[in-house]
C-alpha cells in the first residue's frame, strides 16, 4: 500500500512536468473573501489549477483567469463581491478571452443564477466540486458556461497539498472538517457548505508534519465546529456509532494529540470551537501540551438563553458560562475570544443587556460583533420576523463593540509587566527594526529584532500595549 502511494505520487511529478510543457505560462489570479475556511479552500484550488500549469499573479489585469472565492455568510459580505465583478468587468474589457469564475459559498447559494445574473461569468462552482475545475475551464474556454454546484458528504480534499498563497512561510491553516451539521436558525453556512464530514487524521498529521519540515511553526486546525471532530473510519461522521466503531474513532482531543505531538516547536491552534461540543477533555489535552497555545475562540452569539433557544444553538447562558469556567479552571490564562450577533429576531434590550452582562463576567479579549442580518432559506427566515429595526441593531452593536474594546484594553494591560513567549511572525509594520508575532493567548508582541528571524521564538518582557498590541524587548 505504501510503495503504490510513493509510485503513484512519483508519477504526479512527471504529469506536473508535462502539463507544465503544455500549457505552461498560464496565470490565475485568485482572491478570496469570508472565514480561514474560504482562505483554506483557496490553497487546494491553487494547487489544482497549479496540476493544470497554472501559475498565480498578483496582477489581474495579465491573469487568464479571475477566480474569487466568495462568502454568504451576511448580506454585506455578497454586496461587497458584487462591487468586486465590477472591476474584474473592466479586465476582461481589455482581454476578452480572460476566464472569470465565481467559487465558494455565495456560488453554491445562487448556482446557475448567478450566470443570469452577472453576464461576465463563466464559471460557477461551489465548495465541494473543486476538483471539476479543470473541466469547467475547459468548457468555460471554449465559450461555454459552466457550473457545478454539487454538495459532496465524502469530499475533505484529503490528499491534496494545498499551496500556501500570501504566507509568512510561518503560520498555517489546515482543514480538518468541512461542512456543518448544526443549522443555527440564523447561519447560511450548512446550505452552503452541506453536511459535516471529518478529515482522515493521519492526513492531517501527515500534512503538519511537511509544513514543520518547510520551516512553518504553527498550524490552525480549521473547522465550522472542531469539536465535532470525528473519524470513524468511513469519512462520514456517524450520526450514532456504535461502540465497536467509538473503540477506533479520533476525536477533536485526540486529533489535537496528535498534531501536537509532531513537534514540540510547532504550535497548533484550532477554530472554531462550539459551546455546546466543548468537552473538558479537549481542555486537558490543551493543559498537557506546552505547544497546544492557550487560546479558545467560543461563539456565544446572544447572552440571552431565550434568544439562544430561537437561534438553536443547542446551549443555554448558564451551560456556556460552565463552559467558560471549565476553561478558565484548567487553563487559568488562557485566552478567550467570541462572536455576538445584534438584533436578531425579537431581541428586546432585555435580551441584549444579558449580552453585555455575559461580555462583562468574561471579558473577552477580542470579539467578532455583528448585526443581524438574514439569509435565504435558514430556519430564522423561515420561522422569524426580522422584527429588530436597523438603527436598534447598529445601536446595539455599537454598545458591544465599545464594551469590547473597553475590555481588550483591560486585557492585553494586563500582560505588562509579564514575559511572553513570542513566535515570531515577521516585520512589524510600523517599523523595520521590531519583529511581531503572538504570544500563546493570541495577542500581538512587537519588540526590537535583535539576533532573531521569523520562525523564531523569542521570550519578550512587556513594558507598554496599545488597546490590542504589547510592546516589548526580548530578555
Ligand atoms: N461555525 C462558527 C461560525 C461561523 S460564521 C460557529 O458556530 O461559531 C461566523 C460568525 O458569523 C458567527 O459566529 C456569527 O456570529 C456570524 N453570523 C453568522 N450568520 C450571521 C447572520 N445571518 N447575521 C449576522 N451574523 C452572522
Ligand atoms: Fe453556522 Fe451554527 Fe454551523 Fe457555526 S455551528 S457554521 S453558526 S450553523
Ligand atoms: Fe462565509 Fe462560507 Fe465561511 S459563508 S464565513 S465563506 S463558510
Amino acid at each position: 500500500m505504501e510503495n503504490k502511494t510513493i509510485d503513484e505520487s512519483r508519477q504526479g511529478e512527471v504529469l506536473d512536468l508535462a502539463i507544465e510543457v503544455n500549457k505552461g505560462g498560464k496565470k490565475l489570479f485568485l482572491e478570496s473573501y469570508g472565514c480561514a475556511m474560504n482562505f483554506s479552500d483557496s490553497e487546494i484550488v491553487a494547487s489544482i489549477l497549479k496540476d493544470q500549469g497554472y501559475t498565480t499573479t498578483t496582477d489581474m489585469n495579465e491573469a487568464d483567469v479571475i477566480f474569487v472565492n466568495t462568502c454568504a455568510i451576511r448580506d454585506n459580505a455578497e454586496q461587497r463581491v458584487r462591487q468586486r465583478l465590477n472591476d474584474y468587468r473592466k479586465a476582461k474589457r481589455a482581454k476578452p478571452e480572460m476566464v472569470i469564475g465565481v467559487l465558494g459559498c455565495m456560488a453554491e447559494r445562487l448556482k446557475a443564477k448567478f450566470l443570469e445574473e452577472e453576464k461576465l461569468v463563466d464559471i460557477v462552482v461551489g465548495p465541494d466540486a473543486y476538483r471539476d475545475l479543470p473541466n469547467l475551464l475547459d468548457s468555460a474556454q471554449d465559450g461555454r458556461k459552466a457550473v457545478n454546484v454539487i454538495l459532496s458528504k465524502e469530499e475533505t480534499y484529503a490528499d491534496i497539498s494545498p499551496v500556501r498563497l500570501q504566507s509568512n512561510g510561518i503560520t498555517a491553516f489546515i482543514s480538518i472538517t468541512r461542512g456543518c451539521d448544526n443549522m443555527c436558525a440564523f447561519c447560511v453556512v450548512p446550505f452552503t457548505r452541506g453536511r459535516e464530514r471529518s478529515r482522515e487524521p493521519q492526513t492531517i498529521v501527515k500534512e503538519a508534519t511537511e509544513l514543520f519540515e518547510q520551516g512553518y511553526r504553527e498550524v490552525t486546525l480549521l473547522g465550522q465546529n472542531v469539536d465535532s471532530y470525528l473519524w470513524t473510519g468511513g469519512g462520514l461522521k456517524k450520526e450514532n456509532p456504535t461502540a465497536d466503531e467509538l473503540k477506533d474513532a479520533t476525536t477533536f482531543a485526540q486529533l489535537l494529540e496528535k498534531v501536537a505531538l509532531v513537534n514540540p516547536d510547532l504550535r497548533v491552534r484550532f477554530s472554531t470551537s462550539h459551546p455546546k461540543d466543548m468537552t473538558d477533555d479537549v481542555l486537558h489535552t490543551m493543559a498537557q501540551y506546552e505547544n497546544i497555545c492557550n487560546y479558545v475562540h467560543l461563539p456565544v452569539q446572544s447572552g440571552s438563553s431565550r434568544l439562544l433557544e430561537m437561534m438553536n444553538r443547542g446551549y443555554t447562558r448558564e451551560w456556556y458560562i460552565d463552559r467558560i469556567s471549565a476553561i478558565k479552571r484548567i487553563i487559568p490564562d488562557c485566552g478567550i475570544s467570541t462572536d455576538t450577533i445584534s438584533g436578531f429576531c425579537s431581541e428586546t434590550d432585555e435580551d441584549h443587556a444579558e449580552t453585555l452582562s455575559l461580555m462583562e463576567l468574561v471579558k473577552y479579549d477580542f470579539s467578532y460583533m455583528f448585526a443581524y442580518s438574514e439569509r435565504p432559506k435558514t430556519l430564522a427566515e423561515r420561522k422569524f420576523k426580522d422584527d429588530v429595526p436597523e438603527e436598534v441593531k447598529k445601536r446595539r452593536l455599537q454598545e458591544i463593540v465599545d464594551m469590547q474594546q473597553k475590555h481588550s484594553a483591560i486585557r492585553t494591560k494586563d500582560g505588562v509587566g509579564k514575559v511572553h513567549r513570542v513566535l515570531i511572525e515577521g516585520i512589524s509594520k510600523k517599523s523595520k527594526e521590531q519583529y511581531f508575532g503572538r504570544n500563546s493567548q493570541n495577542t500581538t508582541v512587537v519588540f526590537p529584532k535583535g539576533n532573531f528571524k521569523p520562525g523564531d521564538y523569542a521570550n519578550v518582557l512587556a513594558t507598554s500595549c496599545t488597546t490590542a498590541t504589547l510592546i516589548g524587548e526580548a530578555v
